[in-house]
């Protein structure tokens, strides 16, 4: 067993990984518990895959289960409305915990939600996809999606406790195993180089899921997001927007697709991660060796690693004209994650827009 101390003072937690803690549930969340209930928040697609497994583990415990749609579609103002009914419906108070048991789409509905019920209560998250066990899980953000844009209303609200048992993403669409796989990479390309050269050796056993490599590549992820966090909780000083590497390309990606099953999240990060490097290349910070070399791993894992790859034709000034509505602005200027070389990111808040859309349009 792996734990991951996450250190923010007194919203510290801890990140428990462990293959069969699933099987644990009723002892672990025992102390999360009023009286003998706890409040557990799904989605239908996880329920049907690994529900039972939890109600069996809770033993005595009784469950009352809040089971969503599955989809970008639950983290909305009319989900989210339903939901706080829900809860002070079932009489939660502040000193209670909501149980949030799936992927990065409930992680986010269920902590906003708890953040705000009764002025905020407490909540712990079980993340289900790989996406969630090596990201959104842990760090606090939690987000709805508005008209204006993805993850632009939400609050910063820690969870009390991840338990991350890998055994659970064995039910999960190998597409979204790889999805998730391209955030584990990102971790390595910030700051980790001999990550990166133990995922060249080993990312395939981590997608197949051999336990032993999925769970160390799991932890290795979970701890430099943990170490990052830590050094900036709220995203002020910068080093949190370096776990944005990918995510400024990677995001008008999903705007031109709609964010739509065409492109899923960890897809347009992989292409991201890969125009980043490009990027760097091209302003001469970086070398086209390292560039290659992530690109050829990435494509190895089957993620796309350029705007080819993710089938996008759109021109450059199409795809910034979808970056401007980036929450992740500051004074209207985008921050930028460019790399020096791998394990080198570093955040440029002086790239000219009209360099980037002259970069994509050579980059089609
Ligand atoms: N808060 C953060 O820091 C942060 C970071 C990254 C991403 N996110 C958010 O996370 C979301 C994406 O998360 P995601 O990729 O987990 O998407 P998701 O929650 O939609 O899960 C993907 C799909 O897999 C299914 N699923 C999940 N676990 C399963 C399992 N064990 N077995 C079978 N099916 C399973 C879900 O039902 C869903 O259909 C986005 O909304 C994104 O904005 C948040
Ligand atoms: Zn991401």
């Amino acid at each position: 067993m792996t734990i991951i101390p996450v250190a923010l003072g007194e919203r510290s937690y801890d990140v428990v990984i462990a293959d069969g803690l699933l099987d644990q549930a009723g002892e672990r969340l025992a102390s999360y518990a009023r009286g003998n209930r706890l409040i557990i928040i799904s989605d239908v697609n996880v329920w049907a895959a690994q529900g039972e497994r939890l109600i069996r583990a809770l033993g005595g415990l009784e469950a009352v289960p809040i089971i969503l749609p599955p989809g970008e579609g639950s983290k909305s103002w009319a989900s989210l409305t339903a939901l706080i009914d829900r809860l002070l419906a079932l009489g939660v108070e502040r000193s209670d915990h909501l149980i949030a048991f799936g992927g990065g789409v409930i992680g986010d509905l269920v902590g906003f939600a708890a953040a705000i019920v009764n002025r905020g209560c407490g909540f712990v998250q079980i993340p289900t996809s790989l996406l969630a066990q090596v990201d959104s899980s842990v760090g606090g953000k939690t987000a709805i999606n508005v008209a204006a844009g993805k993850n632009l209303v939400g609050a910063f609200h820690q969870p009390s406790l991840v338990l991350i048992d890998p055994s659970c993403v064995a039910t999960l669409d190998p597409r979204e195993v790889r999805s998730g796989y391209a955030e584990i990479a990102k971790y390595a390309l910030i700051e980790d180089a001999p990550f990166f050269d133990w995922l060249e050796t080993n990312g395939a056993a981590v997608i197949a899921g051999e336990p032993a490599e999925r769970r160390h590549a799991i932890a290795t992820a979970v701890a430099g997001k943990a170490r990052i966090v830590a050094e900036d909780e709220r995203e002020t000083s910068g080093k949190r927007a370096l776990l944005n590497l990918g995510h400024t390309f990677g995001h008008s990606l999903e705007a031109e697709t709609g964010f739509s099953d065409k492109l899923l999240h960890g897809e347009a990060v992989a292409a991201g991660i890969g125009l980043a490097f490009d990027f760097s290349v091209g302003r001469g910070l970086c070398a086209q060796a390292d560039a290659d070399r992530v690109r050829k791993h990435l494509s190895a894992i089957g993620l796309p690693a350029s705007l080819a790859a993710a089938t996008i034709a759109a021109d450059g000034a199409t795809l910034v004209a979808h970056m401007q509505v980036d929450k992740k602005k500051e004074g209207g200027r985008l921050a930028f994650i460019l790399v020096r070389g791998i394990g080198q990111a570093f955040v440029d808040k002086r790239v000219d827009l009209d360099d980037v859309a002259a970069f994509l349009d050579r980059a089609q």
